[in-house]
């Protein structure tokens, strides 16, 4: 018997539990009916491959657990995280009579759980959601913490609500039928876990990379619940991100100006977040944060899970975007340098020739 790992969200105001178990996905209704025990009636939001894979136990196990269900399906993909998509599902759940007393099953990677989340945070004033999610990233990230949203043509994430689930049920043997590329993707969010707050997760991935790469259970319920863990404890510090949550933002400064620089096209999320890691190791190096052994190690670790797709922007347009960021605040860019294995600082003084010698690196490097 695989052990089921349980972690609290202890937010004041709605604490939830994540649970981690390897084909939990057949005894989730029995779950469902112990977190939520006054509904009843649930909403299945997903996408066409993650109904095609999964939706057969999700679907038999709430029917034995007694409890009334339907699935509403949106398109795939980050183009979908929009507006439109949001107007129809509600039209959906309005067609088929959900009402305040019914809950949403945001059953998918990031972008269902985005997207479902915040229609249940708005549709008749807010309904509850349960995250059943089904990447990686999803997994250790997205699914923690209560941030919805969806994108405008202006910019990614720009519409949203914090609204948290009521329960988090994670199980990594989904993991199976995600795309090889997908599934590396998020294995960075992971690291990132163990480079800001936790060296052990670090230690971990370094000496079980083929174990992870193979998706090995026991390996993958360890690496998942502690990525929550540590999710869960900077999520119930600063709910609303205004202080320790910055840090994890750690590799994503340059990585999402990376993503923006190539037009979302060119690198996953994920992906993007290495290069970025990289970039942060190097600038914490060239400014003697921190010493160069860590650096080294840092991203070492990172090249060695993936070859990444090359970064082609010259150092001095990344600068330039990163100026125009989103996370700015007063016109200041923040960044979050690793210090050592398992603690980083936030910085906001990095001087541009920093940034645009780090890029210049990244692009040599990932010509090599
Ligand atoms: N709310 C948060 O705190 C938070 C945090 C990080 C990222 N995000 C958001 O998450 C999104 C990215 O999420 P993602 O990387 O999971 O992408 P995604 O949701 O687009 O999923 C990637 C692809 O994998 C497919 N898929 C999902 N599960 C599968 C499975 N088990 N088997 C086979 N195919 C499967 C999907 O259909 C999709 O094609 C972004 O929009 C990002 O903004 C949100
Ligand atoms: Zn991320």
């Amino acid at each position: 018997m695989n052990p089921v790992r349980q972690i609290e969200v202890q937010l004041p105001s709605n604490p939830y539990t994540a649970t981690i178990e390897t084909g939990l996905l057949t005894r989730a209704g029995e779950l469902l009916r112990a977190a939520l025990p006054e509904r009843t009636r649930y909403f299945i939001i997903t996408v066409p491959p993650v109904k095609k894979a999964w939706a057969g136990p999700l679907t038999a196990s709430l029917k034995s657990s007694g409890l009334a269900h339907s699935i509403i399906e949106m398109p795939d993909g980050e183009r979908a995280k929009t507006l439109n998509t949001v107007r129809d599902l509600a039209t959906k759940l309005i067609r088929r009579d959900a009402d305040r007393k019914s809950a949403v099953i945001a059953f998918g990677g990031g972008v269902v759980g985005d997207v479902a989340a915040f229609v249940a945070s708005i549709y008749m004033r807010g309904i509850d959601v349960v995250q059943i999610p089904t990447t990686f990233l999803a997994q250790v990230d997205a699914s923690i913490g209560g941030k919805t949203g969806v994108d405008l043509p202006e910019g990614k994430n720009l519409l949203g609500t914090f609204h948290q689930p009521r329960a988090v049920l994670i199980d990594p043997g989904v993991l199976s039928t995600l795309a090889e590329r997908e599934y590396r993707s998020g294995l960075y969010e992971a690291m990132k876990c163990g480079i800001i707050r936790r060296p052990d997760i670090f230690d971990f991935m370094e000496q079980n990379r083929e174990r992870i790469l193979q998706r090995d259970p026991a390996a993958l319920e360890w690496l998942i619940a502690e990525c929550v863990q540590v999710k869960a404890e900077v999520v119930v510090a600063d709910e609303r991100e205004s202080g320790l949550r910055r840090i994890l933002n750690f590799g994503h400064t340059v990585g999402h100006a990376l993503e923006a620089e190539t037009g979302y096209q060119h690198f996953l999320h994920g992906e993007a977040v290495a290069w970025g890691m990289v970039a942060a190791s190097k600038i914490s190096a060239a400014m003697q944060r921190a010493d160069s052994e860590t650096a080294r190690r840092i991203i070492s670790s990172v090249l060695a899970y993936a070859s990444l797709p090359k970064v082609e922007p010259r150092g001095k347009r990344i600068a330039r975007r990163l100026a125009h960021d989103k996370k700015t605040m007063n016109g200041v860019v923040h960044f979050v340098l690793p210090i050592e294995v398992g603690r980083v600082e936030v910085v906001s003084d990095v001087p541009e020739r920093a940034v645009v010698q780090a890029i210049e690196e990244l692009r040599c490097l990932s010509q090599a």
